[in-house]
C-alpha cells in the first residue's frame, strides 16, 4: 500500500486564504487526498498532538497559535509521502525555507509557518489517529494513477 502522511494547515493558512493554494500543490504533485476536514484544535488535543514539545520555551505560544482558529487536517497518500511532503513544506523556520517550498513561498517566520507535516511514518500513524476515525479515511483510485509511475 502507498505510504500515508498527515498534514495540518495551521490557523494562519486558513485565515490567509491559503487552503486552496496548498492543497493544490499536493494534488498536482500526485498525492492523493484520502481524508480532509476543517476542525478546531482544543487545548487537550493540542497538548497531545505537540506532546514532544511540552516544557520547551515555545510550547505556550505554540498552544495559543494552534488553537487560534480553524485548521484543516488531511491525510495524503502516495509513494514516499512522508518525506516528499516534508520536502515540499521546507524548513521549520520559514525564514530559512527554500523558495519553491510551501514555507519558503508563503511564510516568513518560525512562529507562523502555516503548515505541519508528519516527520516519520510512526508520527503519521499517531497523528492520523488523533484527528480521524478509521472510517473517515477513504479508499479510491485517482484517474491519473497509471501515469504517475512506470
Ligand atoms: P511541525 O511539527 O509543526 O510540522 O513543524 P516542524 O516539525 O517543522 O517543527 P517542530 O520542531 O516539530 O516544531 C513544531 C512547531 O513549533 C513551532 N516552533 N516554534 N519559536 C520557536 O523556536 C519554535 N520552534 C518550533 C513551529 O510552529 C513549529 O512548526
Ligand atoms: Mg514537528
Amino acid at each position: 500500500m502507498a505510504e500515508r502522511t498527515f498534514v495540518l494547515l495551521k490557523p494562519d493558512a486558513v485565515q490567509r486564504g491559503l487552503i486552496g493554494e496548498i492543497v493544490s500543490r499536493f494534488e498536482r504533485r500526485g498525492l492523493k487526498v484520502t481524508a480532509l476536514k476543517l476542525v478546531r484544535v482544543s487545548r487537550s488535543l493540542g497538548e497531545t498532538y505537540y506532546a514532544e514539545h511540552k516544557g520547551k520555551s515555545f510550547f505556550e505560544p505554540l498552544m495559543a497559535y494552534i488553537a487560534a482558529g480553524p485548521v484543516v487536517a488531511m491525510v495524503l497518500e502516495g509513494e514516499g509521502a512522508v518525506a516528499v511532503v516534508r520536502k515540499m513544506i521546507g524548513k521549520t523556520n520559514s525564514a530559512d525555507a527554500d523558495p519553491g517550498t510551501i514555507r519558503g513561498d508563503l511564510a516568513l517566520t518560525i512562529g507562523r509557518n502555516v503548515i505541519h507535516g508528519s516527520d516519520s511514518a510512526d508520527s503519521a500513524k499517531r497523528e492520523v489517529a488523533l484527528f480521524f476515525r478509521p472510517d473517515e479515511l477513504l479508499s479510491y483510485a485517482r484517474i491519473d494513477e497509471t501515469w504517475l509511475r512506470e
